[in-house]
């Protein structure tokens, strides 16, 4: 796996951009206007949340109708005087009909540029007047009052939030592609989290595959935490990456993270990260040197020697890397804490629903998960009905309801046990 699949699927010609098919239909119209020599406006705002294939859309469309694409993102410096030489220029050349070279210009993420490009704003309204090419700005939020000015010579376009089966769909045709093989809870839990964002939906998807040919719903239940890890991917990004231990032990202090937790992810990602296996031995070496340095910290309480395992498991895995050419591969949650936080889950949600049974049955929580919860679970299998209208009268919630019903399809139900096996209880 060497490039981005949101690079990898991007969409080539215009029916392989989903959802959204007014507006699509709108921005052809539009573009079909200027090839034909009389166009409807002179520029187009396409405005909508964020990885719903806006520019995507454009690029194809450039592509369909033999358009050269001058693009000028939201990274880009978009000074007036940049954006006159530019803009201007490409916008000038060339007649309405039977120009040599067909440009569309396309300023991507207005509603980005900064208060300082206030000139650049300026400079593009009066580009929009004269131009002689069709202009496409994009924006997410078209209604920022800073657009004002723009919004009355654009074209309106709107683009919303794709439809979880839309996203789904096309999840779906990259496993395909891909030889993977996805539950579709799977794939549904990654597009109803991503809110109609495909971008996000399909990086989450190739975190998620990495290294598997088959996706369950346990495997996506940890994306939840990744807004929160993402900055440990730059962290790790750095360690994998840095010529110098100074490097690598600098990245660790830009986030504020358990040195055992950032130990496991660099475990865990090790193997995949330094694929020549001599640089893979030096690390897993140093690697072992920090543990066996952390297991005496925690043993003596000697807490002074906690840089020395910081230091080597950093700049002791960054040296290591001789022969590993450079490729970009996904990071990946560590097991070993995404099998210990399920198991919390799982108590937490266990904890609530015994602590609600056990206030009405006037008995203690742990009878209740001993000797109550079994029962319960026999009269959800043989009764389903039943069982969840006893359960509501227990005030617990449709989640909580749902975790139990997930126990009896797992096969955990055993026949209650008798009582009286000791005194206790
Ligand atoms: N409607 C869509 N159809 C197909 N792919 C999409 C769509 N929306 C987003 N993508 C995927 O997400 C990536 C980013 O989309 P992009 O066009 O940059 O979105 P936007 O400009 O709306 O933020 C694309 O490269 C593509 O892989
Ligand atoms: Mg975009």
């Amino acid at each position: 796996m060497s490039i981005p699949w949101i690079v990898k699927y991007r969409p080539k010609r215009v029916e392989e951009v989903v959802g959204n098919d007014d507006s699509k239909k709108k921005f052809i119209e539009w573009i079909e206007s200027w090839v034909k020599g009389e166009p409807i406006r002179k520029a187009a705002l396409l405005y909508g949340p964020a990885g719903v294939g806006k520019t995507s859309l454009v690029e194809a469309v450039a592509k369909t109708y033999g358009y050269d694409l001058v693009e000028l993102n939201a990274s880009d410096q978009r000074s007036e005087t940049i954006i006159k030489r530019i803009v201007g220029i490409a916008a000038s050349q060339g007649t309405l009909t039977g120009s040599a070279t067909r440009r569309i210009i396309l300023l991507d993420e207005v509603d980005g540029m900064s208060e300082e490009d206030r000139g650049g704003l300026k400079a593009i309204v009066e580009v929009l007047e004269r131009t002689r090419q069709p202009i496409v700005l994009t924006a997410n939020d078209a209604w920022d009052p800073k657009l004002t000015p723009l919004r009355s010579v654009c074209l309106m376009i709107e683009f919303k939030r794709l439809k979880q089966w839309e996203v789904v769909k096309k999840l779906r045709d990259i496993c395909l592609k891909e030889g993977i093989e996805a539950d579709r809870e799977a794939l549904e839990f990654i597009a109803k989290r991503s809110e109609g964002d495909l971008r996000s939906a399909i990086n989450d998807l190739q975190i998620v595959a990495q290294g598997r040919m088959k996706i369950t719903i346990e495997d996506v239940g940890w994306l939840p935490y990744r807004n929160r890890i993402e900055p440990i991917f730059d962290v790790l990004s750095i360690i994998f990456n840095a010529k110098t231990i100074s490097t690598a032990r600098r990245a660790l202090s830009l986030i504020d993270i358990d040195p055992d937790m950032m130990f496991e992810w660099i475990y865990e990602n090790l193997p995949s990260q330094l694929t020549d296996p001599k640089d893979l031995a030096v690390a897993m070496e140093n690697l072992a040197k920090a543990d066996l340095i952390r297991s005496r910290v925690k043993l003596f309480q000697r807490w002074d020697l906690l840089a020395f395992a910081t230091e080597i498991m950093s700049g002791g895995v960054a040296v290591a890397r001789e022969a590993t050419k450079p490729r970009w591969t996904p990071f990946h949650f560590p097991e070993r804490i995404k099998f210990l936080s399920s198991i919390k889950e799982e108590r937490g949600v266990m904890d609530s629903i015994a602590s609600k049974i056990a206030s009405r049955c006037l008995t203690s929580k742990r009878t209740v998960i001993s000797d109550v919860i079994p029962y319960i679970l026999f009269m959800l299998m043989n009764n389903p009905d039943y069982g969840v209208k006893l359960l509501r009268n227990y005030d617990l919630t449709s989640s909580e309801i749902e975790f139990l019903k997930g126990k009896v399809g797992v096969g955990v139900v055993e026949a209650p046990r008798k009582r009286g096996r000791s005194a206790g209880g």
